[in-house]
């Protein structure tokens, strides 16, 4: 049978279109939700996550204010613009883009955001709920990848769950977020022995490490449900060409453009060997989005009181 494709684009617009009735009775209450979007310096992949995140707002109705200081801002001027947005009775939603330049002190940053502005669930207090299980912001990415699951009618309790990747913004929460759905969770990284074999023992992976086309079909059990997190920008026509060797459309447009997005995830050994797998683009990318403006919608509730 082959796999079946879990459709992040029409499953993160249902979930955006569900919150129109909760932010029409915030602008009833004299509370339209707000988010602040802090894009430092001009990294591309970045900008093009910012404007993704402006546009969700947009169609929405959530108010969204961009503000793009040089990558040459020290971390003492950007904890003042946090602690500025902080203030600011109108706005809900603070979400500082990652990664920051390397002189930045990213943890001093987060940890500055007012927590119940905090939309990215990064702050440790946020963290802390995550781990307790209380409710509280969840990372957008992790959080979307569950709302995935749970709306496809994939079983998690009682589930082998496989993540590799170990980082604060996915690995991590993601292996948390599982286990609280009652999977047996197993967080792999660059130093775990037997990587290939570790992987297929998931009926769920998680592939989360930022490298394109790493996880191949030994990495798979069949029938397994593989999500995969990873979106890379790939010049690389050998890399190409291996990766895209099943795809004639995709392949053509790569030849023509010269670059390609892929994800962590061998896409050919994903659609012949898994149950069902997030396609890159168009998987986890646009529940990231979605879980976002839950999130901010969340926090506009819970500061006006409705
Ligand atoms: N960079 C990559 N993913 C994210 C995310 O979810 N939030 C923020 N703030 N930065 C990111």
């Amino acid at each position: 049978m082959p796999a079946r494709i879990l459709d992040g684009r029409k499953t993160g617009s249902e979930v955006r279109l569900e919150l129109l009735p909760r932010i029409a009775r915030l602008r009833a209450a004299k509370h339209p939700p707000a988010l602040a979007v802090v894009l430092v310096g001009d990294d591309p992949a970045s900008a093009i996550y910012v404007r993704n995140k402006e546009k969700a707002c947009e169609e929405l109705g959530i108010r969204s204010e961009k503000l793009t200081p040089p990558a040459s801002i020290t971390t003492g001027e950007l904890l003042d613009v946090v602690q500025t947005l902080n203030r600011r009775p109108d706005i809900d939603g603070i979400l500082v883009q990652m990664p920051l330049p390397r002189h930045v002190d990213a943890g001093q940053v987060l940890l500055a955001i007012a927590p119940e502005k905090d939309v990215d669930g990064f702050h440790p207090c946020n963290t802390g709920l995550l781990v307790a299980n209380q409710p509280g912001p969840r990372p957008c990415t992790p959080a979307g990848v569950i709302e995935l699951l749970r709306r496809d009618g994939i079983p998690m309790a009682g589930q082998e769950a496989v993540i590799i990747g170990r980082s604060d913004i996915v690995g991590k929460p993601q292996a948390m977020l599982l286990l609280h759905e009652h999977a047996t969770v197993t967080i792999c990284h660059s130093r775990t022995s037997n990587l290939p074999e570790v992987c297929r023992r998931a009926s769920i992976l998680v592939a989360a490490i930022g490298r394109p086309g790493f996880v191949t079909e030994e990495f798979i059990q069949p029938g397994a449900t593989v999500i995969d997190v990873g979106i890379n920008q790939v010049t690389n026509a050998d890399l190409a060409e291996r990766l895209l060797a099943h795809d004639a459309a995709r392949l053509e447009n790569f030849r023509r453009t010269g670059r390609a997005t892929v994800g962590d995830v061998h896409p050919g050994d994903a659609a012949r060997l898994a149950g069902a797998y997030t396609p890159v683009p168009g998987g986890v990318g646009p529940l990231t989005i979605a879980m976002l403006m839950v999130n901010t919608v969340a926090a506009a509730e819970r500061r006006a009181g409705v």
